[in-house]
């Protein structure tokens, strides 16, 4: 399959593993850019631009295909070392950039100048058109399904997705509750040119976390994740768990008057205790509504493959089938 993606990214499948924090290390970006997708090793998770220089040599040792760093750009009391990323990144000779979070613009000149590809992930139309307009290459448009930070409009990828391709004029791909051929196949109608994964690559047999992880997500269904933090607008969907629960009576008893500190203890640091030591009730991790359409560990091999069979199985059968009915 060849899009404006695929051609971008010099991938031959038009499928990308979002940068996930304390998942995204070298294993999952080897294993999703090894089997053709464009796997993003997560930057910020890396802890210093020594260890993500480190990360992005391993990930090299392991794959000979493109593969990507993701910046996350957050407010922080004290600002992570985002130059420091950048030179890694540039020294390091990766070629793709994914940031997320904050306006990228203050960071495009360093990875432009380096020949960088720069897709920034993005909730709605006019941040899209933003990313557009300040030079970003593509951009991932993330819907209100989306695991993570699904930012505060609600707006789902049925609505999102084809008002993005009404304004756009770079290339854009589709993330946010997309899990396989039928995914892929829907993303492309509505006018994205490949799409964005992020929890669905979580199970699979690479991705670098505890088997507890792996087996919340099959245990899940779409009606298991909560948004969190929504009356800091900071919204996150996270799988629902013992500390979530918590977290949500605390935002109902304090109200507007919540402060983050408030809920350090149910969100602060805890990746590494959910996906390292597989506590999982230890904090709120993200998660997307997509938890219901997972319902095996395949490799991330077997993932990608049965996507690409079953995306052009539904193009070539089933859709070219009703058109032929129609004429018939
Ligand atoms: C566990 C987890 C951690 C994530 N961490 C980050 C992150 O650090 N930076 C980022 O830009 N996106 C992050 N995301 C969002 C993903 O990159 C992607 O946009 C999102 O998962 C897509 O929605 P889906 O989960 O429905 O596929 C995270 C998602 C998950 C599930």
């Amino acid at each position: 399959m060849k899009t404006r993606i695929t051609e971008m990214f010099e991938i031959e499948h038009p499928i990308i593993q979002g940068g996930m924090h304390y998942v995204g290390f070298a294993e999952m970006a080897a294993a999703v850019s090894s089997a053709g997708g464009l796997g993003i090793i997560t930057g910020l998770t890396q802890g210093s631009p020594e260890n993500l220089a480190k990360e992005i040599g391993r990930c090299r040792e392991m794959t000979n295909r493109p593969f990507g760093v993701n910046l996350t750009f957050l407010p922080a009391v004290t600002p992570p070392d985002y130059p420091g990323y950048i030179r890694a990144i540039v020294d390091g000779g990766v070629k793709i950039v994914e940031t997320a979070g904050n306006n990228p613009q203050k960071w495009l000149p360093a990875l432009k100048e380096a020949g960088i590809k720069v897709i920034h992930k993005c909730t709605s139309v006019r941040h899209s058109l933003k990313a557009q307009s300040i030079g970003c290459d593509a951009v991932s448009v993330d819907g209100f399904e989306c695991g993570g930070h699904p930012g505060e409009d609600d707006v789902p990828n049925f609505i999102l997705l084809p008002r993005a391709a009404e304004e756009l004029e770079i290339p854009f791909v589709a993330s946010g509750g997309m899990a396989d051929g039928r995914s892929l196949v829907a993303a492309l109608s509505l006018g994205a040119d490949g799409m964005n994964m992020g929890t669905r690559f979580i199970a699979t047999k690479e991705a670098p976390v505890h088997e507890n992880v792996k087996q919340a997500l099959l245990a899940a269904s779409e009606l298991d994740t909560r948004l969190v933090m929504r009356p800091l607008r900071n919204t996150e969907r996270v799988l629902k768990n013992a500390a979530v629960e918590r977290l949500l009576e605390k935002e109902k008893a304090l109200g507007t008057k919540i402060k983050f500190e408030d809920i350090v203890p149910e969100v602060a640091g805890v990746y590494p205790r959910i996906m390292k030591k597989g506590e999982m009730d230890a904090g709120a991790w993200s998660c997307g509504m997509v938890a219901g359409l997972i319902h095996d560990i395949p490799t991330v091999k077997e993932l990608i493959d049965r996507t690409m069979r079953e995306a052009k199985a539904i193009i070539a059968q089933r859709l070219a089938g009703f058109m032929q009915t129609a004429v018939n």
